[in-house]
């Protein structure tokens, strides 16, 4: 189905089953440790080999030589692949570096060689006797420096125009403006660190190829196998149907997935290979560390006239840039306005995704710089941003936002939160030796509908079977998608069986840019609509006024069992849902408004959030339980961001230094003593037909400037460099 007109009424509306707090279908398979992951399939494959991958131990240059032979003959071995034995690889379409590298090296840690063997302690064993020359070659690795000549570029390699977005006259507006700010902001690289690591598990049969894998999305890891492999994409099979997280990281086929099938081609057996931990942060994607400069000017009644925001990255050459001005092309009004990117040439590790790419870091900076200016006017930080308000996209006023109410959501949390308690003078408010603050920010995502098919068959057995791609990585993909295809059908949730992540099944829009949920659910809704017409035509009834709920079928004054329909056999449906143009015609967008009290050590400096809340404004959310844990899961991630997580470069040598869980920080429980999530209990009937938006990123972002500017309010001391450690404020 084309979703070119706004959602009428429809069967989602009933929420009998949508809408509603399930526990998680899945989560006894993952409590018990029964669900499989990719490096599990015991089932289905006995006794694969392993693999490890050696990666490269220089940033920038060529091997010179490799010395395999002794590694060759160490116990347990069964074969060594590398870039000159692994016959012709293509470089598939959403990796910038090679995932085989050699002779040339594009970063530290690129894989050049996988060594296969009985175990994994004989692999690694194995390679690390793998002897090579390198020849070193001078690599760029210094952010601040590569900037100084880094060209304007567009929002990807190729695509968008490389030029500044302007509206009216920035440069005037703000020279004339009698309050303003002018400010830079920066952030660090980021490692996903997702707990579980990249793995994959491939078996040939003949010239076929199967591989269990950890992957957000099915279709374009298959395709890229395919490119890589120089295989047709018909001749793979691509599975990865539970992921231990991946926020970004595995959006894209990785190494692990090309090593398993060359380790298998190989070694002539199914081989599964884990990506160790250390090899993580430089083999694999980051996001890209970031300079912000904003700058904004208002009228002494707080009005915004200018705003500007540019930022700068890095990335290896044809990559793309981090889009951190994304926000604030919409978030706030103002006349004048500039948005601008520069791309700076790096030989680190490839920057990508990580949870809301651009508008993550861009919110950490620019709810910073809003709170500076609010200070700078006088005025409370959230009537600054209630007055600055939008309701029209400000660089095109003709496209109204389908729905925004950020407004709403500042208030519901000003009261809920206690905001009125805030003192706006910082450092004021001590409990013995904390110091106080209190901090906030606007929360602000855009969402958008992708492409996403399914199938379902009604069986005779009285079970729904749906079918789609989609990936579930932690996010509660099985459930929402079971209570949409039970809504549809008048069906309790425990009546469907959810199957994911297969390439036989049809594709999806995957789980990235939090258009996961809204989009593969609108798949499941069309597939629906699709079985409900043949049940309906099984019947002989009217297929435009039948109601289908507990279990029965009604039309005008007929009724039946929905089991009658089945009972000459099963019944499919499939369908795909499409964005029409309602994206061009409105602004859609997701909303919100983090709240954030912290304690500050007055004599160490260490800071402890003491209390966070998330107001969300994301249309219809699908299940408020599941939507709470991606808002809490997110807010812990902002909490990371903002005062822990950074990826160290050694800009002599090229590489991401903190590579383990020991020294790249992340939050663990004790550090988010208590956390709570408020839904606005709206719909938007024209984000998808199932009136829902994303909200898995929304609640990250404007977390990070939330928790720094409750520090400010606490402590005095303004941090404009992320991550906010405590000697930034001593
Ligand atoms: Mo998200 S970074 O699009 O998986």
């Amino acid at each position: 189905m084309k979703f070119d007109t706004p959602a009428g009424a429809n069967p989602i509306d009933r929420t009998a089953v949508v809408g509603r707090p399930h526990d998680r279908i899945d989560g006894p398979l993952k409590t018990t440790g029964t669900a499989p992951y990719a490096y599990e399939h015991h089932a289905e494959v006995r006794n694969p080999a392993c693999g490890y991958i050696l990666g490269s131990a220089i940033g920038k240059g060529r091997i010179g030589a490799m010395d395999l032979a002794e590694a060759k003959t160490a116990p347990g071995v069964l074969a060594i692949v590398t870039a000159q034995d692994a016959g012709k690889l293509g470089k598939g379409k959403f990796n910038t570096a090679k995932l085989l590298g050699g002779p040339d090296i594009d970063h530290y840690h690129q894989a050049i060689a996988v060594v296969v063997a009985e175990t994994f302690e004989q692999a690694r064993a194995a390679a690390a006797l793998i002897r090579v020359d390198y020849i070193r070659a001078k690599g760029r690795f210094d952010l601040a420096e590569e900037l100084k000549t880094a060209p304007l570029t567009g929002n990807s390699n190729g695509g968008s125009p490389p030029k500044e977005a302007r509206v009216g006259d920035f440069e005037q507006a703000f020279a004339a403006a009698p309050v303003t700010l002018d400010a830079t902001y920066t952030t660090p690289d980021q490692s996903h660190m997702m707990m579980e690591p990249f793995a994959s598990l491939a078996a040939w049969h003949g010239d076929e190829l199967t591989v269990w894998t950890s992957n957000q999305m099915i279709d374009w890891g298959r395709t890229d196998l395919a490119i890589t492999l120089g295989i047709p994409k018909e001749k793979i099979r691509f599975l990865s149907p539970y992921v231990g997280g991946g926020f970004g990281g595995k959006l894209f086929l990785r190494a692990d997935a090309v090593m398993a099938a060359l380790g298998a081609r190989a070694a002539k057996r199914p081989v599964k290979v884990a990506m160790p931990r250390p090899l993580m942060a430089n083999n694999s994607t980051h996001r890209p560390a970031t300079v912000q400069r904003i700058r904004i000017g208002a009228t002494r009644e707080g009005t915004i006239t200018a705003i500007a925001h540019e930022s700068g990255s890095g990335d290896l050459p044809g990559g793309r840039p981090e889009t951190a001005v994304n926000q604030s092309k919409l978030l706030y009004a103002g006349a004048n306005r500039l948005t601008a990117m520069r791309l700076a040439v790096l030989d680190l590790p490839e920057g990508n995704a990580m949870r809301a790419p651009g508008e993550a870091p861009g919110m950490m900076a620019l709810e910073i710089a809003i709170d500076e200016m609010a200070e700078r006017l006088g005025m409370d930080p959230i009537a600054f941003r209630m007055k600055n308000d939008t309701q029209v996209d400000p660089e095109k006023p003709e496209r109204p936002f389908s729905e925004r109410n950020l407004v709403r959501c500042l208030r519901e949390g000003a009261d809920r939160f206690g905001w009125a308690r805030r003192d706006p003078r910082p450092g004021q408010v001590r409990d013995g030796r904390w110091l106080i603050g209190m901090g906030m920010a606007a929360a602000f995502r855009n969402s958008s509908l992708v492409p996403s098919g399914a199938r379902v068959r009604l069986g005779r057995d009285g079970i729904l079977v749906v079918e789609t791609d989609m990936t579930d990585i932690g996010t509660g993909s099985y459930t929402i998608i079971g209570q949409t295809a039970a809504e549809m059908l008048g069906l309790p949730l425990n009546k469907v069986q959810v199957r994911l992540a297969d390439s036989r099944f049809p594709v999806s829009a995957g789980s990235g840019g939090q258009f996961g949920a809204a989009s593969s659910t609108s798949g499941v809704y069309a597939a629906c609509l699709k079985l409900r017409e043949a049940v309906a035509q099984r019947l002989g009834f009217n297929t435009t006024d039948a109601v289908f709920e507990g279990g029965t079928v009604k039309s005008g004054n007929r009724s039946a069992d929905l089991a009658d329909a089945t009972r000459a056999g099963d019944l499919t449906g499939e369908d795909k849902v499409e964005p029409g143009d309602l994206e061009k015609k409105y602004q859609i967008s997701t909303f919100g408004a983090h709240f954030v009290e912290v304690g500050v050590d007055a004599y160490t400096g260490v800071m402890r959030v003491r209390r966070m809340l998330a107001v969300c404004d994301a249309g219809r959310i699908l299940n408020p339980k599941t939507a709470r844990s991606q808002v809490i899961g997110a807010m812990t991630m902002g909490v990371g961001g903002a005062l822990m997580e950074e990826l160290a470069v050694d800009k002599r040598f090229g590489f991401f230094v903190n590579h383990d869980l020991a020294s790249y920080e992340v939050p663990v429980h004790l550090d988010i003593p208590h956390q709570e999530v408020l839904f606005l209990d709206g719909t938007d009937d024209k984000a998808s037909p199932m009136k829902a938006k994303g909200v898995g990123e929304l609640g990250l972002c404007g977390v990070g400037a939330a928790v720094a500017n409750a520090v400010y309010n606490a402590t005095g001391v303004r941090v404009r460099d992320y991550p906010v450690t405590l000697e930034k404020h001593l």
